[in-house]
């Protein structure tokens, strides 16, 4: 495939959607196609799997019955919007992904990262990002940035803390396909490093590194 497949990953409160924005804004300006979704979600049966997992109506939702769920929406996300694009040769800009499910799920849930992560990649043929931004943050700073909590958000301070350090973890495990940064930062520092580092990755790999 020759696109090339960014996502974004922290906890609640991060500010992920305004740096992709910013960076599908700066790439657009460089006269690449830019495609932006997010997870879970991204497609119409996506969205319908969303509104199940995010909803407070299902508060007590079986923990592997939940990995199930955000493994579908990835599996048809992939399918079909993704995997296309990637083919296309476009960039895709994702608002979490598969590590989501490892720290959520695999970690703070008790699930295990490793089953959670075999799931998803068997959901998704093996599809992993080029690029993992990972927008770090206190998750008592970010979730104070919120009045109306969703099921997630709503779980306690420790299970956002061992999101918080899977995510850290992770990136520590493999530098090369993660950039960290501190979400406490200004705006624009952020979103410079970001796109620094895109151009960085594109200039040096024509092949867009997918595999
Ligand atoms: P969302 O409102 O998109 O939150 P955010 O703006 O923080 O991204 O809600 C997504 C929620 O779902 C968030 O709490 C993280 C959680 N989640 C998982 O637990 N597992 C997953 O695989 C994914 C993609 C998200």
């Amino acid at each position: 495939m020759s696109g090339y497949f960014i996502v974004f990953e922290g906890g609640e409160g991060a500010g992920k959607s305004t740096q992709e924005r910013l960076l599908a804004e700066a790439l657009t300006g460089r006269g690449v196609t830019v495609v932006r979704t997010r997870e879970p979600g991204g497609t119409p049966a996506g969205e319908e799997i969303r509104r199940v997992v995010l909803s407070p109506e299902f508060a007590g939702l079986d923990p592997r019955a939940e990995a199930l769920l955000f493994a579908a929406a990835r599996g048809e996300h992939v399918a079909r919007v993704i995997r296309p694009a990637l083919e296309r040769g476009d960039i895709v800009i994702c608002d979490r992904y598969l590590d989501s499910s490892v720290a959520y799920q695999g970690f703070a849930r008790g699930l295990g990262p490793v089953r959670v992560r075999d799931l998803s990649l068997w959901a998704t043929g093996d599809l992993l990002p080029d690029l993992t931004v990972v927008l770090d943050i206190d998750p008592a700073e970010g979730l104070g940035r919120f009045d109306q909590r969703d099921r997630l958000e709503a779980e306690p301070l420790e299970y956002h803390q061992q999101v918080r350090s899977a995510f850290l973890t992770l990136a520590e495990e493999d530098p090369r396909r993660y950039l960290v940064l501190d979400a406490r930062a200004d705006v624009s520092v952020i979103a410079a490093a970001i796109l620094a580092r895109v151009v960085a990755d594109l200039d040096g790999d024509d092949d867009g590194a997918q595999g």
